[in-house]
C-alpha cells in the first residue's frame, strides 16, 4: 500500500507530465509526443489513487487498462477524421457526467461540512450542464439536431429564471443535504442549463461551445476534486479548465466576436438580405485555369469547409506536386477559424501528408499575398470575405481574414455562389481578378491535376 508521501510525489509526477504534455500539443510536430505524455500522466495518477488504501487491487487495474486501451484503440481507428469534433463533444459530456457521479457519490462520506456539500452541489451542476450540453453540441455536429440556431422570445429570461432556481436549490441542499429532492432538481436543472445553453448556437459555433464545455468539464472535476479530497483531480481539471478557457478566448479572437455574441447572438440564423450583392462571379473552366496555373511562379492555396466537405485534401496534395515540379511555389495559408474545429484544414491536410513548413498562418501569409501570382481558394468563404475587411455594416466586420484579393489572380473552387456559415454574400467572388470554377472542389482539382499530365 503506498504511502501518502508516495501518492503525492507519484501526483506531482503525473502533474508535470501533463503540464508537459500541454506544451508539446502546441506544435503539429510534437502533438503525438504530447498526447502520450498527458496519457502516461493520467494513468500513473488513476493506478496510484486506485492503489491507495488498496480501493482495486492490480487484477482490476490490468483489467480496466486492457478494456480501456481496446475501446480507446477502436474509436481512434474507426472515427473517420471528418467526425473528431463529434467525438471531442462527446469526450468532454462524459468528463461531465464522470464529475457529476463523483460528486454525487462523495455525499456516502461521513463528515460532510458546508464546504463539501459546496462543492458536490458545484461538481452537479458544471458536470450536468457539460454533460447534456456536450451531447446537444454531438447532435447538432452530427446533424441528429437541426444546425440552425434555435431561438425564441424570451430565451435569455428563461436562461436567468433557471441559473437562480438552480443557485436555490444548491443553496438549500447545502442546508438540508438529507432532503434528497433539492439533490434531484438540482441535477434536473443543471441537465437542462446544458441543453438551453447550446440550443441556440449555430453549426459552425460549435467548435468554440465545444471548447468552452471542455473548459467547464475541467471545472467539474476540478470541483469532484474538492469533494474527494483528491489532489492530482483538483490540478487535472483546473489544467483542463484553463486551456479550455484559452482556446475559446483564441477562436473568438479569430473571428472578431465576443463569447456573449457567440453565445447569445444566434449568429448564423439568416443572411442580411442588405447585403446581398447583385450580378455573377465570372466562371472559368478548369482547362482556361490550367493555362494560368501552367505559367504560375508562386501560388498559394487557402483550404476551407468545402475542402473537408470534398475530401479534397488528397487531390489537393496531389496538386501541389504537380505544380511544384512544374516550378512553381507552393503553400497553403490557414485561417485559424477555417472549417470547423480548431486546426481542422491543419489535420486535413497532415492526413494528406502535406508537409507542415508549407502551411503558413494568416498573419505570415497576408504581408506576402501581393507576391502571389495566383491565390486558389478550396471551399473557402466567410474566412476569405472580403466584406469583413471593407464593408463596416458587415455583421462580420473586423473579422481577420486572408487577403486572398490581393494575388494577382484569385481561383475560387465552390459548387455556386450561396453563402457560407455567416450567410453573407462574398464581395471576392465579384472581383476584377477573380475567377470562380464551379463545381465539387475534388472533382475540380482532379480535372486540374488532368490538364497537367495531358
Ligand atoms: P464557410 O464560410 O462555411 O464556407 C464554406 C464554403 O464551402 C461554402 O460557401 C460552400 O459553397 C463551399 N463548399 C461546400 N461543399 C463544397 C464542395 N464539396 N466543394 C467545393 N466547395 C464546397 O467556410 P470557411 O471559409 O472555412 O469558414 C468557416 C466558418 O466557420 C467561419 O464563419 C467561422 O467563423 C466559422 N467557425 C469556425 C470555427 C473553427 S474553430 N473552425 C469556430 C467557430 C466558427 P458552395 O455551397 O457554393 O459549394
Amino acid at each position: 500500500m503506498p504511502t501518502i508521501m508516495l501518492i503525492n510525489l507519484s501526483y506531482i509526477v503525473a502533474a508535470v507530465l501533463f503540464i508537459l504534455g500541454l506544451k508539446l500539443l502546441g506544435s503539429p510536430a510534437t502533438a503525438r509526443r504530447g498526447n502520450m505524455l498527458s496519457a502516461l500522466g493520467m494513468l500513473l495518477a488513476v493506478v496510484v489513487t486506485l492503489l491507495d488504501h488498496a480501493i482495486i487491487d492490480y487484477r482490476w487495474i490490468l483489467l480496466g487498462m486492457v478494456i480501456g486501451s481496446v475501446v480507446g484503440a477502436l474509436a481512434a481507428r474507426l472515427v473517420a477524421m471528418t467526425a473528431m469534433p463529434e467525438m471531442v463533444a462527446l469526450f468532454n459530456g462524459f468528463g461531465g457526467i464522470a464529475s457529476l457521479l463523483v460528486g454525487w457519490v462523495a455525499l456516502a462520506q461521513p463528515q460532510l461540512d458546508n464546504f463539501l456539500l459546496l462543492t458536490v452541489f458545484l461538481s452537479i451542476l458544471i458536470g450536468g450542464v457539460t454533460f447534456t450540453g456536450s451531447l446537444v453540441a454531438w447532435g447538432k455536429l452530427s446533424e441528429l439536431l437541426p444546425g440552425r440556431p434555435i431561438v425564441f422570445r424570451g430565451q435569455r429570461l428563461v436562461n436567468v429564471a433557471l441559473l437562480l432556481a438552480n443557485f436555490a436549490c444548491g443553496a438549500m441542499f447545502v442546508l438540508d443535504p438529507q432532503q434528497p429532492l433539492w439533490l434531484y432538481l438540482t441535477i434536473a436543472l443543471s441537465a437542462t442549463m446544458g441543453v438551453m445553453t447550446v440550443i441556440p448556437i449555430g453549426g459552425a459555433d460549435m467548435p468554440v461551445i465545444i471548447s468552452l464545455l471542455n473548459s467547464y468539464s475541467g471545472l467539474a472535476a476540478c470541483a469532484a476534486g474538492f469533494a474527494i479530497n483528491n489532489n492530482i483531480l483538483i490540478v487535472a481539471g483546473s489544467l483542463v479548465g484553463a486551456s479550455g478557457i484559452i482556446l475559446t478566448r483564441i477562436m473568438c479572437k479569430a473571428m472578431n466576436r465576443t463569447l456573449g455574441n457567440v453565445l447569445f447572438s444566434g449568429f448564423g440564423a439568416a443572411a442580411a438580405a442588405s447585403d446581398k450583392i447583385e450580378g455573377e462571379g465570372t466562371a472559368l473552366s478548369a482547362e482556361d485555369a490550367y493555362y494560368v496555373l501552367e505559367a504560375a511562379q508562386s501560388v498559394v492555396i487557402i483550404p476551407g469547409y468545402g475542402m473537408a466537405v470534398a475530401q479534397a485534401q488528397h487531390v489537393v496534395k496531389e496538386l501541389q506536386e504537380v505544380l511544384q515540379q512544374n516550378g512553381c511555389e507552393v503553400v497553403y495559408a490557414i485561417h485559424p477559424v477555417a472549417g470547423r474545429m480548431p486546426g481542422h484544414m491543419n489535420v486535413l491536410l497532415a492526413e494528406a501528408d502535406v508537409s507542415y513548413d508549407l502551411l503558413l498562418e494568416m498573419d505570415d501569409i497576408n504581408p506576402r499575398m501581393e507576391t502571389f501570382d495566383v491565390a486558389i481558394v478550396i471551399g473557402a468563404n466567410d474566412v476569405v470575405n472580403t466584406a469583413a475587411r471593407d464593408t463596416i455594416s458587415s455583421p462580420i466586420f473586423g473579422m481577420p481574414i486572408i487577403n486572398a484579393d490581393y494575388a494577382r489572380s484569385v481561383f475560387v473552387l465552390k459548387r455556386s455562389m450561396a453563402s457560407g456559415f455567416a450567410g453573407l454574400d462574398n464581395p471576392l467572388f465579384y472581383g476584377k481578378n477573380s475567377r470562380m470554377i464551379f463545381g465539387d472542389a475534388k472533382e475540380t482539382v482532379n480535372k486540374l491535376i488532368r490538364e497537367f499530365s495531358t
